[in-house]
């Protein structure tokens, strides 16, 4: 087995000073994280991409997380339909970059064991220990359909998971050739070398938002992502989640770090920050795609009583699709993150609705008021 605490600290980026890691969140498909019709919004080629990592790369941001996804929304934009596969994506960053970590982001069900734990491998050593896993256990049915596989019943999509990732980490530890007899895996005679790179093992995450999502987070990942608007409304709320997080880990004699993501308009005024949010993220809402992402949910006028639809799908245009929304000048910005480090999470998954046009500003205006916060360290 490979000495774990004292190597994953070793790791580049994900363990260093910063008390507040930064990330780029939903890159690799289109229009990113905000289901918007504005002729800006992002396009997520690859020229974007590759830019924008080395932009990141340079400015000391700390990981970028891709979003696996495989079927576009629908809606006027198609929002998400079209996306770079993330782990080829991470390798092509890694091999670009110096210092940042890069996901890939697996459907477990997906995709076999022993081929990803490779694959991750591979990236891993083409990012000399930079490699990060987001390990997504499935929600989307219409995704599942295209595939041909049938999605478990929810409770067990993490049983299954459950054995997927104990093939991988064995595929990564294990010196010698192994069975695994599994109630949904069985390998015979299973070998795998090269191990990641310097005697580690990539970064792993989940980002379940119910309690079985949780608690296979804590038993097995390095980091937890939260999304639910209730834990991010104040610091109080953001310390209690993290505090609830951590001690589930610690219970089975483990730790985590939560991270969570949001969507930063950061402008000069905060009246241009609050005009842009209303043009680009109610004005222009891709009311067609937010009401394909909730009906995959679910949830339709059909469903449930149309004034609750409305209410609800305003709501998810406004907050839900890209995360929290950090609207304002550079100081709120800053302000508003500071607060959640101090709450204890421990990073942040940003999304902008052109992420190259937008993060040079943040980063030149917000990361210093980072820094002089006590939550960064100067790159
Ligand atoms: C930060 C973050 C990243 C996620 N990435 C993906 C993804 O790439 N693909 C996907 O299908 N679901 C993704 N999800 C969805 C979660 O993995 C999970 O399926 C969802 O939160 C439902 O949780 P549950 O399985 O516990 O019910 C993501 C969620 C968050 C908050």
């Amino acid at each position: 087995m490979l000495a774990r605490p004292g190597s994953m600290q070793a790791r580049t980026t994900m363990y260093n000073d910063n008390a507040l890691k930064i990330g780029l969140f939903g890159a690799n498909c289109s229009s990113g994280r905000s289901a918007t019709k504005v002729p800006e919004r992002w396009s997520a080629s690859w020229d974007d991409c590759l830019a924008l990592a080395k932009l990141g790369d340079e400015a000391g941001l700390d990981f970028m997380l891709p979003i696996a996804r495989w079927k576009g929304y629908g809606g006027e934009t198609d929002f998400h339909g079209a996306t770079l596969e993330t782990v080829t994506w991470a390798v092509g960053l890694l091999a670009a970059t110096k210092q940042m970590t890069v996901f890939g982001t697996v459907h477990a069900p997906l995709f076999h064991p022993l081929i990803a734990a490779k694959e991750f491998v591979t990236a891993d050593h083409i990012g000399r220990g930079r490699m990060g896993m987001n390990i997504v256990c499935g929600w989307n049915e219409g995704e599942f359909d295209m595939f041909g596989v049938k999605q478990r019943e929810h409770d067990e999509r993490y049983s299954y998971a459950q054995e997927w990732v104990d093939v991988v980490k064995q595929a990564w530890e294990r010196d010698d050739t192994f069975d695994f007899d599994g109630a949904y895996l069985h390998l015979k005679g299973a070998r795998a070398f090269p191990k990641p790179f310097g005697g580690t093992r990539p970064l792993m995450m989940n980002a379940g938002s119910s309690g079985v999502g949780q608690s296979f987070a804590v038993r097995n990942c390095d980091a937890f992502f939260v999304a639910t608007q209730g834990s991010r409304k104040s610091l109080a709320g953001n310390a209690a989640k993290v505090a609830e997080v951590k001690a589930e880990a610690r219970s089975h004699g483990r730790d985590i770090e939560v991270f969570t993501v949001g969507q930063v308009i950061c402008r000069p005024t905060q009246q241009e920050a609050d005009d842009y949010y209303q043009h680009a993220i109610i004005d222009n809402a891709d009311w067609g795609a937010i009401d394909g992402m909730l009906a995959n949910k679910s949830i339709t006028p059909q469903t449930i009583p149309p004034d609750e639809y409305y209410k609800k799908r305003a709501y998810f245009a406004s907050h839900a699709v890209g995360g929290y929304p950090f609207v304002g000048t550079p100081d709120k910005v800053a302000e508003e993150l500071a607060s959640i480090s101090e709450a204890g999470v421990r990073g942040i998954g940003l999304s902008f609705v052109n992420f190259l046009d937008e993060v040079p500003y943040f980063c030149a205006e917000v990361l210093p008021r980072l820094e002089h916060a006590g939550v960064r360290t100067k790159n």
